[in-house]
């Protein structure tokens, strides 16, 4: 049934199914949001379902938290968790460094309060994600509903000073109004083009009041998993420094897909 899949859901569906390969029974996991996680979802929730698997899983937005219940995975708060065992999430970009921007689908305030309460956390993407400066995809930023417009003005100020490429900003809309969290907040995204210093920006952009949290995500993740549209992955681990290909087996796949269609 993967031969059904179109090329850019099987490079997503290759790089989740990798993904479970770190996940084992007992452990704590934070399911992130996205097209790619969701992926990763089913497959576990499959893995629960059909291989007696047994974890715990943190999700990162309400949409996972239905898709991991729909699934099948025991789904507790993070508070309840403390601590997680993996984290594994997709990405908008990834740089040679695997430093990220996240937050497309508007979820990156929780992602990385989860990601950060792991002890490793998995990227998975297919390769379109790979850049070699981050800034093309627009940075979201969460803000407070209060004063909004003004956090706007304060941040297209601070972006003066930092090295980027451009400088214009956006609120995210949802129709006619502007998109809202799973915090009730609301999201600016930045059209910088290119971020030379990352770490720098994010932290400056994190001090001005208004501002909940920005999608880069700075020395956070372990490991980026990339799907390609053939079923191969490679996998990039910074903790080892190691780099690997791996060709993906389309055994014994049928049951995740005859799932999507229940
Ligand atoms: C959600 O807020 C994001 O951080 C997503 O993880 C990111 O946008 C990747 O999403 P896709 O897997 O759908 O590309």
């Amino acid at each position: 049934m993967t031969n059904d899949l179109s090329p850019i859901d099987m490079a997503k569906y290759a790089a989740a199914k990798q993904a479970t390969e770190y996940v084992e029974s007992g452990m704590k996991v934070g399911l992130g949001t996205g097209s790619t996680a969701a992926w990763l979802v089913r497959c576990l929730g499959q893995m629960v379902r059909d291989e007696g698997l047994s974890i715990k899983g943190v999700p990162t937005s309400t949409r996972t938290a239905k898709l991991a219940r729909d699934a099948g995975i025991d789904v507790i708060s993070l508070d309840d968790a403390k601590w997680l065992d993996v984290t594994i999430d997709g990405a908008d970009e990834f740089d040679p460094d695997l430093q990220l921007i996240k937050g497309g689908g508007g979820a990156h305030l929780q992602e990385k309060i989860v990601a950060t309460a792991s002890d490793r956390m998995i990227v998975i993407t297919d390769a379109s994600k790979k850049v070699e400066t981050l800034g093309n995809f627009p940075l979201p930023v969460e803000v407070l509903r209060f004063g909004m417009k003004t956090t706007q003005a304060l941040i297209e100020e601070t972006l003066v000073g930092m090295d980027v490429l451009g400088r214009e900003t956006s609120v995210r809309l949802n129709g006619n109004l502007p998109f809202m969290t799973d915090e009730g907040n609301h999201i600016i995204d930045l059209h910088l083009k290119q971020i030379n210093k990352p770490r720098q920006l994010s932290l400056v952009l994190n001090q001005i009041p208004g501002v909940v949290e920005n999608g880069l995500f700075i020395d956070i993740c372990d490991v980026v998993i990339v799907g390609h549209e053939d079923g191969k992955v490679d996998v990039h681990d910074i903790t080892s420094g190691t780099d690997s290909e791996i060709r993906y087996d389309k055994h014994d796949d049928d049951n995740v897909f005859r799932d999507m269609l229940d």
